[in-house]
């Protein structure tokens, strides 16, 4: 039996940290250690270009990116693990796919409606700023996703319309031209936390309350203390669902240790020393990959070649669908 094909990509335009550990790449790791999966993983660094025109940005994120998930015990054996822009078949498929797509569909994508509806609030011109990389997003993230034939998608609940749109233009495609790509499936693994972030919202670069993954143990001391508390005193029993302490606590925490600390709080911590507990906590789980990381951060030829190798991989796959992608709309040998 042939196993499900799992792809997932990752946007290179930021430093990891710990809401993307815990609600992407640590279970993304532990799925592909199980074997029941054909794991294709990457850095989508074509798509960082519609959000960063910075390229040391983009250039240090897409080392961060891959260093952090070699770190953290990535089998590049079991999981086909590259970057987007070494496969030029995905770019030449997005053109195809492109021509396939409908611009109505497209119309209604919500990182372009977002743009368009906010320069009308601001009186702009409706398409002020927006470039055709925004308007067709989702055509490349169909052709990172057809182009291996991927089963299923691991996403966030954000990404759901741009598999709905893969299916979309796959269906088309298979109907004019024959079938030749799989439907893939979005999965919204809600069983994995959503972080929050120092501010108790969602865990998000775009709310400037992160914690990066990897600080040194003092830094990320510093962040952990600065986790929103309210000002109750030690003794005072505190109430753990409404607090981002216990709720970072508990992504990182097993059952037994999760009960633990409800109870502490009940008791009566005090903030201090919740915090540094927690720093405890985090530091174990992560400080062996720390070591990893930067090891490999300062000599990243070893990620280069990873990263290389895979490409290898992907292409091996992508270069015979592409070929009968490309016959099948009539670009083929004249001999
Ligand atoms: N757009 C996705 C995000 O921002 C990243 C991505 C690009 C992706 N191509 C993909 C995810 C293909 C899944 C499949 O999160």
């Amino acid at each position: 039996m042939t196993k499900p094909r799992v792809l997932t990509g990752i946007t290179t335009t930021g430093t990891p940290h710990l809401g993307n550990y815990v609600g992407a790449i640590r279970p993304a790791i532990a799925a592909s250690k199980t074997g029941e999966f054909d794991s294709f993983y990457f850095l989508a660094d074509l798509h960082a270009l519609i959000k960063c025109q910075d390229p040391a940005k983009v250039h240090q994120s897409t080392k961060e990116i891959a260093a952090t998930w070699l770190a953290l015990g990535l089998d590049t054996d079991n999981v086909v693990f590259y970057r987007q822009s070494d496969v030029p078949e995905i770019s030449q498929l997005n053109w195809i796919l492109s021509c396939m797509a409908a611009k109505g569909l497209m119309n209604r994508a919500h990182a372009y409606k977002a743009a368009v509806d906010k320069n009308q609030e601001e009186g702009e011109d409706p398409d002020f700023g927006v470039t055709m990389g925004l308007f067709g997003y989702p055509v490349l993230m169909a052709a990172d996703i057809l182009m291996f034939n991927a089963h299923k998608v691991p996403v966030g609940k954000d990404q759901i319309q741009h598999i709905e749109m893969a299916r979309d233009i796959a269906g088309r495609f298979n109907h004019h031209f024959g079938e030749h790509f799989t439907q893939p499936e979005a999965i919204v693994d809600d069983s994995v936390a959503v972080l929050q972030g120092l501010d108790g919202r969602k865990m998000s670069k775009s709310y400037n309350n992160t914690i990066p993954l990897f600080l040194t143990e003092k830094q990320l001391k510093k962040h952990i203390n600065k986790i929103k508390t309210n000002l109750l005193e030690p003794g005072e029993p505190k109430d753990p669902d409404t607090s981002t302490v216990f709720q970072v606590w508990q992504a990182f925490a097993n059952a037994e240790q999760t009960e633990y600390m409800r109870k502490e709080f009940e008791n009566g911590i005090a903030w201090g020393e919740a915090k540094r507990q927690l720093f405890e906590l985090i530091n174990a789980e992560i400080s062996d990959a720390r070591e990893q990381y930067n090891a490999l951060m300062e000599d990243p030829s070893l990620v280069e070649n990873k990263l290389r190798e895979g490409a290898a991989k992907a292409r091996d796959k992508a270069a015979p669908l592409l070929a009968a992608v490309t016959k099948a709309v009539g670009i083929y040998s004249l001999a």
